[in-house]
């Protein structure tokens, strides 16, 4: 049976900002490195899947949005069943963080920008995230706020 590959780009500040009023937190700032994380985000996702929540989505700009799939998520989705839709594909989930909690088991590989930021954020990036992996299926993981879920 084919696999769901299942991987995440995320773009972080120094201290895990990851959001702020429904925005990113450098949001507009045209300096180098955080262009270049956007048009780097666009380059690796196209071609393939990218499911988020729907502030997430709704955020994708309209040059992105026809050389890719979309798909929105939503908190009633059994995230197995909807990752099973996506079955020989490349999956990336966007986030936000409610949606790392719950598809962080599933994810085999993080890419993860550090960018210079350094002020404010209303989201946040969660490292418990990185471990959150199905190897602790039917164990009693140590941390209790890591769930296990099994591969796809
Ligand atoms: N720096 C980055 O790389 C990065 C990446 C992504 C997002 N962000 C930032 O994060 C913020 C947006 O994230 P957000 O969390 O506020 O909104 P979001 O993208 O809409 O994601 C959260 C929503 O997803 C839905 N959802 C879908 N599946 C779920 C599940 N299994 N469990 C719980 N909720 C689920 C829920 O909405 P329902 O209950 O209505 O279904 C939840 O409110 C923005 O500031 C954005 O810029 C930053």
């Amino acid at each position: 049976m084919q696999q769901t590959v299942v991987r995440v780009i995320c773009a972080i500040g120094q201290s895990g900002q990851l959001g702020l009023n429904g925005e990113l937190p450098w949001e507009g700032n045209r300096d180098p490195e955080y262009v270049a994380d956007v048009a780097r985000f666009f380059d690796i996702t196209r071609g393939h899947v990218l499911i988020a929540g729907p502030k997430t989505i709704g955020a994708v700009p309209d040059f992105a949005r026809t050389d890719r799939t979309l798909f929105v998520l939503r908190s009633h989705m059994d995230p197995e069943a909807t990752l099973k839709q996506f079955a020989g594909r490349v999956v990336f989930v966007g986030g936000g963080p409610p949606v790392w909690d719950i598809y962080a088991p599933y994810v085999s590989h993080w890419d993860i920008t550090r960018l210079p930021y350094d002020g404010p954020a209303d989201r946040w990036f969660n490292p418990n995230w990185l471990t959150a992996s199905a190897r602790h299926q039917g164990d009693r993981h140590p941390n209790p706020s890591v769930r296990a879920g099994p591969s796809i």
